[in-house]
């Protein structure tokens, strides 16, 4: 389990050795050992090749040889594996409560939304043109719209957004929401669209462009202020059973699935940070928000899609997702 000899352990403090982490001071543990004549517990410890484990520890007291105790027994079962899923299990359920959450509020808040900026604009257009309490107005429109547009970015993330499913083709979805898509981003940065002929997919068109929305503005934030280029493209994949291995966190079925690829060349990503960008609220930037990747995350998965994400530091990024068809 450790990886050392008998030869090499022989004579050696067997903490020491395996530079033993202990959940409480060594005497507590000694204290209990004598008074109950065991223990157990976790210990943190490392193996020959420096690997730390967590250990499921059990210590015995041996008999007592003339009021003395004798030695003790430690038997030690790695459970680093264990662990490891019961933390991933925690961290799954923490972030559904927090969908849920988040899901309950957001929808109620779009409701309400909807009558403040009905209302307002009603006054708006009600109002003279020269008054001067226009721009105020519109300026609390303006805000109603950004909390709207946060509201359905957590929606999505909670699986929640509003869902009309129809058949729907990609590429041409795409090519309508392309004017939109280069008027979101900065002179500096060039879109090019790299669109084939694409069986229909059964999705909800105004997620889609939800989708694409999020996509292109983290590309061309993370291009930032030099000349910088996003290629959006879709295309078609099989997926067999190897690859539903290969993504395992979605529940895939093996067959047709359109894909579009959003590719940037802008400042890419470490592993650490790839590893959170799907959590909510996780962001790098001043003003982000931490929910345009996980709003993607939630629609892909509410069309039982997949996506993988391809990036490294100064490498750009390359956004993949799949959609069955
Ligand atoms: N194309 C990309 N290149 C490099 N990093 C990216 C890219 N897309 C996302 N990221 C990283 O992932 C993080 C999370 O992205 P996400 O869209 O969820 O939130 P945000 O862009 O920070 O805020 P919001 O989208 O809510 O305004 C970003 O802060 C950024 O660090
Ligand atoms: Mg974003």
């Amino acid at each position: 389990m450790y990886g050392w000899s008998a030869a090499e352990a022989l004579g050696r403090e067997s903490h020491q050795l395996l530079q033993t982490e202990f959940p409480q001071p060594l005497p507590d543990i000694q204290r209990t050992l004598l008074e109950r004549g065991a223990w157990h517990g976790e210990l943190v410890q490392s193996t020959k090749d420096h690997l730390r484990i967590v250990v499921s520890s059990r210590w015995a007291l041996k008999p007592f040889l003339a009021g003395k105790p004798a030695g003790f027994l430690e038997i030690a079962r790695d459970i680093t594996e264990r662990k490891r899923i019961e933390d991933q299990l925690r961290e799954t359920a923490r972030m559904e409560s927090v969908g849920l959450l988040a899901g309950g509020i957001a929808h109620d808040f779009n409701n309400l939304l909807v009558g403040v900026i009905g209302n307002a604009s009603l006054v708006l257009t009600a109002m003279e043109v020269h008054n001067p309490q226009r721009a105020l107005l519109q300026e609390a429109v303006r805000s109603a719209e950004r909390m709207a547009y946060l509201t359905r970015q957590l929606l999505a993330y909670a699986g929640k957004g509003r869902f009309v499913v129809g058949p729907l083709n990609l590429s041409e979805t795409i090519r309508e929401q392309a004017p939109l898509l280069r008027a979101a981003v900065p002179k500096n940065v060039q879109i090019d669209f790299v669109l084939v002929p694409v069986p229909p997919i059964e999705a909800d068109v105004a997620q889609i462009q939800q989708i694409l929305a999020n996509l292109v503005i983290n590309a061309a934030e993370a291009i930032a202020e030099a000349p910088g280029a996003i290629s959006i493209g879709t295309g078609v994949a099989e997926l067999d059973e190897s690859d539903r291995a290969r993504f395992g966190d979605f529940p895939i079925s093996p067959g047709r699935f359109v894909t579009l690829t959003v590719r940037d060349n802008g400042c890419g990503m470490d592993a650490a940070t790839q590893a959170r960008i799907f959590d909510p609220f996780f962001t790098t930037k001043f003003l982000g928000r931490g929910l345009g990747l996980s709003a993607v995350m939630g629609i892909v998965r509410g069309h039982r899609g997949a996506l993988r994400v391809i990036s490294a530091p100064g490498r750009g990024a390359t956004f993949e997702l799949f959609f069955p068809s």
